[in-house]
């Protein structure tokens, strides 16, 4: 192993699922790449993203309170490259894009139609992480394809290496490791076999 100290990026935890992060205030809708995103609470149903306050999308976030949180499928991963190359200060992504969009339920930032999930996020709470500002949304619906959830997921999803390089599962390959198999393994220590 070679041990490191001196930062500047790192990303050896990648693959990271991308999501897409769409904000809306007034007219305006944008999207963004976000591979840096976390579950945070079962209850409250909470949501993290950590963004640049240099993004477009920190801007509308901080005054519209309110975005959805996109997963796309494996066979929509330049989407990934547009949304994450190329900033809604420029450009109108939505139009040049040519995106589909869905109005969401319960806020006026939309989703994109063809996410195999969504998160529809309320702002709770923000605060400075360094370079980039955590904000914790409240899951307030969520939209999802029950075909890609059957029995468990079995679409493809777009996961994120970094540098520009993408990756997906292997389905054909799931594990189940359950309690019943831990709990096999526990007896078999305790017994010294
Ligand atoms: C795959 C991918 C993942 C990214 N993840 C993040 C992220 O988690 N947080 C962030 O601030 N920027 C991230 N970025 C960079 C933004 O997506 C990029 O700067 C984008 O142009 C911002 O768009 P905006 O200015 O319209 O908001 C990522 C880019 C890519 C390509």
């Amino acid at each position: 192993m070679v041990f490191i100290e001196n930062l500047d990026k790192y990303n050896f935890h990648y693959p990271a699922n991308v999501a897409i992060v769409c904000s809306k205030h007034e007219e305006r809708v944008n999207l963004m790449s976000a591979a840096w995103h976390t579950q945070l609470s079962h209850n409250p149903p909470l949501y993290g993203i950590s963004i640049s306050p240099k993004r477009f999308t920190h801007d509308l976030i901080l005054v519209s309170k309110e975005f959805t949180v996109n997963f796309l499928r494996f066979e929509q991963s330049r989407l990934a490259a547009f949304f994450g190359k190329t900033s809604g200060r420029d450009i109108d992504k939505v139009n040049v894009f040519e995106i589909d969009l869905s109005e969401s339920r319960n806020v006026k930032a939309p989703f994109l139609k063809d996410s195999y999930a969504v998160y529809e996020c309320k702002l709770v709470d923000f605060r400075n992480t360094g370079d980039h500002t955590f904000f914790i949304g409240k899951i307030v619906g969520i939209h999802y394809d029950p075909n890609a959830f059957s029995p468990s997921l079995n679409i493809y999803p777009t996961l994120y290496l970094g540098t520009d390089l993408y990756i997906t599962t292997d389905n054909s390959n799931k594990r189940l490791h359950d309690e019943k198999q831990v709990k096999e393994y526990l007896s078999r220590w305790v017994q010294g076999g």
